[in-house]
């Protein structure tokens, strides 16, 4: 009989940013998992796949002048070397934006099109004639209608929670280039979710793999009704084509979830087995790893899309939590939103894994990454409990028996019991796997330490071997259980034990006489992680720019209105230096402009930035940079920018800037540009800059 084939995968992740450590929860739990059902022999198989459709992706490509495709190639890299740096071993990681993901998204969007399940609708939408785009619910901004919060997203109030059409926005605002949007009717295809609430209820009913909690919400959003679901976009959009039409895309969230069936098939190339024997023949299992945020995707709308295209359905979803780091949710500010490389440089990849197994659970609770719990559980649970007694063991043997040992006790195997630990494993409860085996650790440690070997052996050298050789034995087993979780550390111990690959069928295994090879320690205790905080002149978004012209502003008599260039763009700022500097001696000036400040209107007169000047008792006195090019990056070393969006006023305040010997500082850290450090003529004294 053939083996079952098992698929599991994890939530694609979006080819438009960084892995982070919050993304690194879900890979390393699925991979954990899916090394698990290895390890015990199953034929199952991970893959994923860089979820690339989609708004964002088209206008974070096009603001950086490079194509889509050659965009999210630059994250596929990037994606993998961070999947590789924690060990997540996909057996295919793939892209969704690949023929085969086209293949599949025509095909079941052929197959519920003759079913009937899909139809199509004229929507008003919200439409920027600006950037002659419709605008998604992210990109438009604006008063809620029901609570009147001001710069509220377009689909959800944060402040009084309500949902709402980006057409209900009170004075909405194009988040893109700021103007106000239109209403503009168009087109759209819809899939008849409406038509599957009993089936879903069924389904989900029947399923008793899923976490009741997550089965709960869904029925609770079924028995609100299901509404049918836009599965369609217009231009300019990155993704597929629908069939038949010139200037509509499918919706990311209808080819995503398609690209595990994609990616399946690209496993499955070379191979004598087909995606269809994953997804459309009887006798295999899907499994999905997903994060609390996407339910809504996995167990309502992929599944009806499954079941109206008779595709096989997940046999389980499982739900985790997102990451916390100090109980609080990850910021830039407190130094916590750390990258997968980010973290990776301050401590081994495998000990993030051990800390995220000994904390996750079968339960959508959110993880917390406390890092002085982190060293803790590193140091005496990791280091102290399990790599010491390998270590202790393994060198005790090397030295005093060398390297031999002779057939373990019956006894002493059958006084361990794994059982327990093989159903956490299966119920990806892995927390309580951690418990488990630290304790058969501490047991051990207890064994070799209570038997005084380095006593004994002065008496009893027969004995002696005997405990030791059970030793070996032990570690052998730790070793097997912990391969899900550390693949490294395990695969070293296994060379320094002379076993290869061992998997849970040696469990138990007398190793019976055996040679050793050399014991090396393979960690150490870790210090505290240090976070570096996040500095807030990161917020900044500085630049040189040179004054074209000046002019006097029509209504107030201390201002002027200067053009500025910053390297071939164009800004205008009302200035207060009218009391102190002429015209001549603004015009072709170098200054620095602040160039992410919210724009104001001073006066009537539109402010887009201001420059900076020290406040000196006899009166601003511009800071310069005379060498470098306008448009050229003001910055300060040791401080990577990473400038806001946009900042405000009270916000710039904040960011201590000031002059001293004629120069500009922040933070006892010159001001510079790649060419000069900038000046500050007539700044003698500490003062401000603003
Ligand atoms: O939420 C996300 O990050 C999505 N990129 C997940 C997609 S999972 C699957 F459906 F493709
Ligand atoms: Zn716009």
């Amino acid at each position: 009989m053939t083996k079952k084939r098992i698929l599991v995968t994890s939530a694609l992740p979006y080819a438009n940013g960084s892995i982070h450590i919050g993304h690194l929860v879900e890979y390393i739990q699925t991979d954990i998992f899916v090394r698990f059902l290895k390890l015990i022999g199953k034929n199952a198989i991970y893959c994923c796949a860089d979820d690339t459709h989609g708004t964002p992706i088209e206008i974070n490509a096009a603001k950086k002048g490079v194509k889509p495709e050659d965009f999210i190639a630059k994250f596929f890299k990037e994606h993998k070397r961070d999947f590789d740096t924690y060990h997540v071993n996909f057996d295919s990681y793939y892209t969704t934006n690949s023929p085969e993901n086209k293949r599949y998204v025509k095909l079941i969007y052929k197959r519920l099109k003759q079913k009937g399940l899909i139809y199509t609708k004229d929507l008003e939408l919200t439409y920027c004639e600006n950037c002659t785009r419709f605008l998604p619910d992210r990109y438009v901004r604006g008063t809620c209608p029901n609570c009147d919060a001001q710069d509220q997203y377009g689909d959800v109030c944060e402040s009084c929670n309500t949902a709402h059409k980006t057409t209900d926005l009170l004075n909405p605002k194009c988040s893109i280039c700021k103007q106000t949007p239109v209403k503009k009717t168009s087109k759209h295809y819809f899939f008849k979710l409406s038509a599957f609430s009993d089936k879903l209820r069924d389904w989900l009913n029947k399923n008793k793999e899923l976490q009741p909690e997550v089965r709960n919400q869904v029925l609770e959003w079924i028995n609100k009704g299901l509404e049918d679901w836009n599965i369609s976009r217009d231009p300019p959009y990155f993704g597929f084509k629908i069939p038949g039409e010139e200037d509509k895309y499918f919706y990311v969230w209808l080819d995503a979830p398609i690209g595990y069936i994609a990616s399946t098939a690209n496993y499955c190339k070379n191979k004598d087995i087909t995606a269809e024997d994953y997804w459309q023949k009887p006798g295999s299992d899907i499994i999905h790893f997903i994060g609390k945020d996407i339910i809504y995707f996995h167990l309502l709308f992929w599944p009806a899309v499954l079941m109206g295209a008779d595709f096989n359905l997940p046999r389980n979803v499982l739900v985790h939590g997102f990451l916390t780091v100090n109980k609080q949710k990850m910021s830039k500010s407190r130094g916590t939103f750390l990258t997968a490389q980010e973290f990776a440089q301050l401590t081994k990849p495998e000990f993030l894994r051990f800390y995220y197994a000994a904390n996750l659970a079968r339960k959508m609770s959110d993880v917390d990454l406390d890092l002085s719990d982190f060293k803790d559980r590193i140091n005496n649970e990791l280091v102290a409990n399990v790599a010491n007694f390998f270590y202790r063991v393994l060198s005790y043997c090397n030295k005093t028996f060398e390297s031999n040992i002779i057939p373990a006790e019956k006894s002493f195997l059958d006084s361990f019991d794994y059982n327990d630990i093989i159903k956490d494993y299966n119920r990806v409860e892995f927390r309580s796997v951690v418990k488990k085996i630290l304790k058969i650790s501490s047991k051990g440690n207890k064994y070799f330490q209570d038997n005084e070997p380095w006593a004994l052996i002065k008496t009893d050298r027969e004995k002696t071997h005997q405990i030791v050789s059970n030793c070996v034995n032990l570690v052998k087993d730790i070793t097997i259980l912990l391969k899900p979780i550390l693949p490294i550390f395990t695969a070293e111990i296994e060379n320094q034990l002379n076993l290869k690959e061992l998997t849970t069928k040696q469990l138990k295994e007398n190793l019976g006489k055996h040679k050793i090879n050399k014991a090396e320690i393979l960690i150490k205790k870790i210090d505290p992680i240090k976070l570096k905080k996040f500095d807030k002149f990161a917020d900044l978004d500085l630049r040189i720019a040179k004054i074209d012209t000046v002019e006097k502003h029509p209504n107030a008599d201390k201002l002027y209105v200067l053009k500025l260039d910053i390297g071939g763009e164009e800004k205008q700022i009302v200035s207060g230096l009218r009391d102190y500097y002429e015209p001549e001696q603004l015009l072709g000036k170098k200054i620095v402009l602040v160039y992410n400040l919210k724009p104001a209107k001073l006066k009537g007169i539109k402010s887009e930035g201001m420059l900076l000047a020290a406040d000196t008792k006899q009166g601003p006195k511009l800071v310069l940079a005379e060498k470098s090019k306008s448009g050229d990056k003001v910055i300060v070393s040791q401080i990577k920018s990473n400038p806001k969006d946009q900042i405000t006023i009270e916000n710039f305040k904040k960011i201590k800037l000031y002059a001293k010997n004629n120069q500009a500082w922040y933070d006892k850290k010159p001001l510079k540009t790649s060419v000069e450090n900038l000046i500050v003529p007539g700044a003698r004294d500490k003062t401000r800059i603003i």
